[in-house]
């Protein structure tokens, strides 16, 4: 089959029941991604950082993965040497639906960070200013995701699967979002096929060889059905 490389965004896990961001009441209408989602945001008021990744936290350990990310989690049973998903979700519902190969480039909401020491190890269900390091004991720690201005994981292990990929599946993403918007463009530039699966057409559609446009839940199920023929 060629190296198969499935990028997964916010849409994947709406019907988990956790909000997507830039869709209608999404995260971003409620909350100012200035305030919660920079290191700037951080430093100006933690608490209210704090609190709102706790939320999103407890109500993310409460969901469960849907028929989207069980169907990935079968294919890659099927094909485990070929198949990767990159995602760009904080949940932790790829692993859970039973999917191993799986980056997390924006970080973990079940991980706490030490702002100081760099140690890293899962979180409480809630964090605030005092929640001491287990390393260093200083009260440092942060949510494990990675906020707007900063870095995403694994970019190396992402450019090396992109470049060797025969198939690029972005599913649940609006595609407004860099480095994982341009991932589609690395992939064509390798020859790989490619396909978008999306409620609706996204900014970067056009760059796709084939939009399924409809729920993940009927989509993706679908096309893995058709993937294992
Ligand atoms: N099934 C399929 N797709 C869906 C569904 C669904 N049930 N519900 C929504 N979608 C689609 C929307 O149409 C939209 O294209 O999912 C996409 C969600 O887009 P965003 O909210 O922008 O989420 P995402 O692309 O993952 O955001 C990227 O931006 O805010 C940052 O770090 C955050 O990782 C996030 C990044």
């Amino acid at each position: 089959m060629g190296r198969i490389v499935i990028l997964t965004g916010a849409g994947i896990s709406a019907e988990s029941g956790l909000g997507t961001f830039r869709d209608e009441g999404g995260l971003w209408a409620q909350h100012r991604i200035e305030d919660v989602a920079t290191p700037e945001g951080y430093a100006r008021n933690p608490a209210l950082v704090h609190r709102f990744y706790n939320a999103r936290r407890i109500q993310a350990a409460a969901a469960a993965p849907n028929a989207a990310h069980l169907a990935l989690a079968r294919l890659e049973a099927e094909h485990s040497d070929v198949v990767t998903i990159v995602t760009q979700n904080v949940d932790d519902l790829h692993r859970r639906a039973g999917s191993h190969h799986v980056l997390q480039m924006h970080g973990r909401l079940a991980g706490a960070l030490c702002d100081i020491c760099g140690h890293r190890w899962e979180a409480p269900p809630e964090m605030d200013e005092e929640t001491p390091c287990p390393a260093c004991h200083r009260a440092a720690a942060r949510p494990d995701v990675v906020w707007f201005g900063e870095v995403p994981h694994y970019m190396d292990e992402i450019a090396a699967l992109l470049a060797e990929a025969r198939l690029f599946a972005a599913i649940g993403t609006s595609g407004q979002v860099y480095p994982a918007a341009a991932f589609v463009e690395e992939a064509r530039a390798a020859g790989a096929e490619t396909v978008e699966m999306s409620l609706e057409p996204t900014a970067v559609s056009h760059l796709f060889d084939d939009c399924l446009v409809g729920p993940a839940t009927e989509t993706v199920p679908r096309w893995v059905e058709g993937m294992l023929g």
